[in-house]
């Protein structure tokens, strides 16, 4: 996986298709996109007006919440295909824990998300999913996943929110020690200023000659987590992706990992409660 993808969320259409197309031309190998983004036709057309060699793309996309449960996870990594315009996506993940419709704490979400799991399977063996795999996952249900005698192929990914203020370190070990890789999404804390703007991030940016948002990915690169960010402007494209060329020092990564725990901060969707 290249360790910076390109994220997609609420950039729907015309703008995604401007995105995905700007980024392929500055060096981005990596789109993430999903179903509940409405924006994969947009995101297909992009990739294969590139002219790029689909095997020098990857490309992941996601099972909407609406779509899971069995006799629907399939039939919706299908239409996403066909949306797209591909025959395989890279990575496919289930987007969420819970099924749309029930409350988080429903017992039937475990089972709707192994159904979906389950059957997604299929995708893989016939060549459809690349590498199969699950986004927003705590570790209860990575645990009850993992448990189930019906996966035969163990997810290969955790899509989640990470960043110096969501550190999940937990998650981060559990995953480890079962061969998941983490990977961030939200890495700039969407933007807002909380991250960006943070004393240590910005203090560190000056003094080695980085942006925050630099910072920010290297914090992750440096811990091999691969990031998402999202951007539709085209400097940033480039700048995000200049991260893969800069070095933060010991000293550095010990300021960002020491951030005052009463400041953490999620941006993104919590999926603590869900059963
Ligand atoms: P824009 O699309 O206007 O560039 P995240 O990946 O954490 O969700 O953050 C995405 C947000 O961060 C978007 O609002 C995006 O705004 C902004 N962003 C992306 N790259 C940068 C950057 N290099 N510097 C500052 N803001 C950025």
């Amino acid at each position: 996986m290249p360790a910076v993808g390109l994220g997609t969320f609420q950039v729907k259409e015309q703008a995604g298709y401007e995105a995905v197309k700007a980024a392929i031309k500055v060096g981005y190998t990596h789109i993430d996109t999903a179903s509940v983004y409405r924006n994969e036709a947009a995101v297909g057309r992009a990739i294969h007006e590139s002219n790029v060699p689909r095997h020098e793309l990857f490309l992941t996309t996601k099972l909407a919440p609406k779509d899971q449960g069995a006799g629907k996870a399939y039939a919706s990594l299908c239409r996403s295909l066909s949306e797209l315009g591909l025959d395989y996506v890279d990575l496919y993940l289930i987007h969420w824990p819970a099924a749309s419709g029930l409350k988080h704490d429903d017992p039937l979400n475990r089972i709707r998300r192994h159904e979906s799991y389950v059957e997604l399977q299929q995708g893989v063996r016939e060549g459809k999913i690349k590498n199969l795999g699950v986004s927003n996952f705590e570790i209860r249900h990575l645990t009850a996943l993992l448990a189930d005698p019906a996966v035969t192929h163990p997810p290969s990914v955790n899509q989640v929110e990470c960043h110096p203020l969501y550190p999940q370190i937990q998650l981060r070990e559990h995953c480890r020690k079962h061969g998941i890789l983490i990977q961030a999404y939200s890495s700039l804390g969407q933007g807002k200023q909380d991250l960006l703007a943070h004393p240590v991030v910005t203090s560190t940016a000056t003094k080695r000659g980085m942006t925050p948002a630099q910072v920010l990915l290297r914090w992750a690169l440096q811990q091999g987590i691969p990031v998402l960010p999202k951007t539709t402007n085209t400097m940033r494209m480039t700048e995000n992706l200049e991260a893969l060329n800069k070095e933060l020092q010991d000293e550095d990564m010990h300021a960002l990992n020491g951030l005052d725990e009463s400041s953490y901060r999620k941006f993104a969707w919590d999926p603590w409660q869900v059963f």
